[in-house]
């Protein structure tokens, strides 16, 4: 079984969902306390063990690559100023050289489109697929999880949750066949569909362990839901063919690609801080 090494992380989305905070920034750098949404995802993909990070960026996201980059002169201000603590924590976003390659997605033709953008980086081994929209504070993250899961079973893997029936227009949904703990064998996935025709209230969340032969679905495949090339679409098709389960991940998920998951992750992650917690948790207090 070969080990999951890579990660693609999907970054060219517009962030409709969160204007005008993204008129000029990409989504992937809002702040979640005192990190951008990157940080938290690529931090989650290392601690699951990923040594290769694959961005699939586009037109105005170039300050996500200066993020994982040096800052000489921000950096020799601190060091003169002797900050070291901060010093400290901003070298940290600096990745091994060569452990973060770009690609770029030229249209926005849907994620499927993105994941397939990234084919040559990923080259013909598993990789997972994680979504910077949604963070996992805590550790252990979803992740490892899901890497753990493919050391048990191997194949293809996507992460669910259970969510109220009137939201699976929003999201992809899977179809469950059987279920062992917390794994479950599909008889399909769709996606975003009405909540009438939800298979059942099992949504995807953004994190996928795949096989490299998705590419050549992806390749092939034609518009989906919102005229988009799906990720799931492709995903369906595989299902068939290769062994494919979904991993039940509950809980401790903000989707930031929406003003409220964005709140909340800013009240919980805030509220949970190790300096700035108690004096937060007071003040949530002081205006509810
Ligand atoms: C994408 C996927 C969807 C998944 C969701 C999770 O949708 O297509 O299957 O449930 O991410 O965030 P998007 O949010 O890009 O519309």
């Amino acid at each position: 079984m070969k080990p999951i090494r890579k990660v693609v992380i999907p970054v060219a989305g517009l962030g409709t969902r969160v204007l005008p905070a993204t008129k000029s920034i990409p989504k992937e750098l809002l702040t979640v306390v005192d990190r951008p949404l990157i940080d938290y995802v690529v931090d989650e993909a290392r601690d699951a063990g990923i040594e290769q990070v694959v961005l699939v960026t586009g037109r105005g996201k170039g300050a996500i690559e200066d993020y994982f980059d040096h800052a000489f002169e921000l950096e020799a201000t601190l060091k003169q100023k002797s900050k070291t603590a901060i010093l400290e924590e901003v070298e940290k976003t600096v990745p091994t050289a060569g452990a973060v390659s770009y690609t770029r997605q030229q249209a926005p033709l849907g994620l499927g489109h993105a994941v397939w953008c990234a084919r040559e980086l990923v080259g013909d081994e598993p990789f997972a697929v994680s979504l910077p929209d949604e963070i996992v504070a805590r550790r252990p993250g979803f992740l490892r999880q899901m890497v753990d899961a493919y050391k048990e079973v191997g194949g293809n893997l996507v992460a669910v949750e259970e969510v109220p029936k009137e939201d699976t227009a929003k999201y992809g949904v899977i179809a469950p066949k059987s279920r062992r703990d917390n794994l479950i064998e599909m008889s399909g996935m769709v996606e975003k569909p009405a909540p009438a025709d939800a298979p059942s209230n099992f949504r995807i969340i953004g994190r996928y362990v795949l096989q490299p032969d998705i590419f050549q679905l992806l390749e092939k495949q034609g518009a989906g839901a919102g005229g988009e090339i799906q990720l799931t679409d492709s995903m369906n098709t595989l299902n068939g063919a290769q062994t494919f389960h979904a991993v039940i991940c509950d809980g401790g998920i903000y989707d930031c690609g929406s003003k409220l998951g964005f709140l909340k992750a800013n009240a919980a992650l805030g509220a949970a801080h190790p300096e700035l917690g108690a004096e937060f948790r007071a003040y949530l207090k002081e205006i509810s």
